[in-house]
């Protein structure tokens, strides 16, 4: 990140802070995206030529962490049972790879769909189908709620861009199970079996809710579509406090009161945590989108103004958290810039006055396509883009590649180029 820093300092010497716009002739404009459709393409084709005789997805590169830096990171001592144990040194910086049944197993078959749209290259859609197609166990999977972003970020792109009939059958299969989380006493899917909570419910959870809308769809039942409107009014109604800033946990008694509200992959339980303002953003947005209520509307735009006003980093790719420390060491968090500038090109098409969202979206990919977050050919293990972080307090994916930054930045590059 020197290049990164050094701009940094710059733009302090300067009193230059918070996201600006960039100005950029059209020449320029095109030679970016030219660029980013390329790197795209030739990353996503060589990790799939690496993976192509096994049953795995890339994740990420396994990163490490300095114990001091942690809790320097997050303002309080840290104990070794709360985190991850650091990876032998020989694996740091190499490719992880992880299991179908991993929560961001979807991200990299639905990369390679974006790709193959943003590029017409038949060999990215070949690879589509191949990795889309191991993921078909996923439908039967019922212990979590992020069969949404497997299933949906893979044989939904599949859908969209190579129909069949096998295709809807996965994806009401897996709607059946995500909607058998729903408990309509309290109003909420349920999110995660683990942990010492009652009934958990995160604001990632708004992303499944897609899988649910795209099944009354294809069925024709309302009831998946209504259990999605639910969640999302209970949790506009608890996950939020009064500066639109979203608590990452929120966890239900029996009879729907809340019994507690924290973070877990964020600073503290008050504290900001950048990916899940997004996840709120881009959940309201698409719920707006889906039911033409208002609310959701006012919601998706208070998150949005929150977010530009809290993110202070000149590049506008917001550090992992809110509330950490505004230093050139803290981490940056990629993959939530990405699917911030998803949602706010939606955003930009939906609210009055939306054009500052789309403005603040295409300065997100700008930066993001720039050599501070694009990895170049044949680098970063495949990874299209660098600088993300996946959970901090867990010692865990920081300042590393994402699957899921890959996804959402070609996701929001797809969608930037239609609106043009
Ligand atoms: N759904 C987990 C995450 O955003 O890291």
């Amino acid at each position: 990140m020197k290049q990164h820093h050094l701009f940094a300092a710059m733009a302090l010497a300067l009193g230059l802070t918070g996201c600006r716009p960039q100005s950029q002739s059209n020449v320029a404009e095109e030679a970016w995206i030219g660029h980013a459709k390329d790197v795209a393409a030739y990353q996503l084709l060589s990790t799939a030529a690496d993976l192509e005789d096994t049953l795995v997805m890339p994740r990420t590169r396994w990163s490490g962490y300095e114990l001091s830096f942690l809790e320097q990171q997050l303002g309080h001592k840290v104990y070794m049972d709360s985190i991850h144990p650091n990876p032998p040194k020989e694996l740091l910086g190499k490719r992880r790879l992880c299991p179908i049944i991993d929560w961001t197993s979807g991200f990299f078959p639905g990369s390679l769909w974006y790709a193959y749209e943003l590029t017409g290259n038949d060999s990215l859609k070949a690879q589509a189908i191949r990795f889309t197609n191991r993921l078909n166990p996923v439908r039967k999977l019922k212990g979590t709620h992020d069969v949404g972003f497997m299933v949906y970020c893979s044989y939904g792109n599949a859908l969209r861009l190579a129909p069949n009939d096998t295709i809807k059958d996965v994806l009401v299969e897996t709607a059946d199970n995500l909607y058998a989380r729903f408990n309509p006493t309290i109003g909420c899917i349920r999110s995660w079996d683990f942990g010492s909570w009652n009934y958990p419910v995160i604001i990632d959870n708004m992303m499944n809710l897609e899988l649910l809308f795209k099944a009354t769809q294809l069925t024709g039942d309302p009831k998946y579509r209504e259990a999605a409107l639910t969640h999302a009014r209970t949790t506009l109604k608890n996950h939020f406090r009064p500066d639109y800033t979203c608590y990452h946990v929120v966890s239900y008694n029996n009879d729907g009161t809340v019994e507690t509200k924290q973070t877990h992959q964020g600073k503290n339980d008050e504290s900001a945590w950048s990916r899940g303002q997004g996840w709120a953003v881009y959940g309201y947005t698409l719920c707006y989108k889906e039911s033409q209520d208002s609310a959701f509307l006012q919601q998706a735009i208070h998150v949005a103004d929150m977010i530009m006003r809290r993110t202070t980093t000149a590049d506008c790719i917001p550090y992992w958290d809110f509330d950490a420390p505004a230093t050139p060491e803290t981490p940056r968090d990629a993959s939530a810039a990405a699917v911030i500038a998803s949602a706010f090109i939606d955003l930009s098409e939906l609210a009055p006055n939306g054009q500052k969202y789309a403005d603040y979206a295409k300065r997100i990919l700008q930066s993001l396509s720039a050599p501070d977050y694009l990895a170049e050919k044949g680098e970063n293990e495949g990874f299209i883009l660098m600088h993300s972080t996946g959970s901090l307090p867990h010692g865990s994916e920081i300042d590393t590649p994402l699957n899921y930054a890959d996804y959402y930045y070609l996701e929001a590059l797809r969608k930037y180029l239609k609106n043009k």
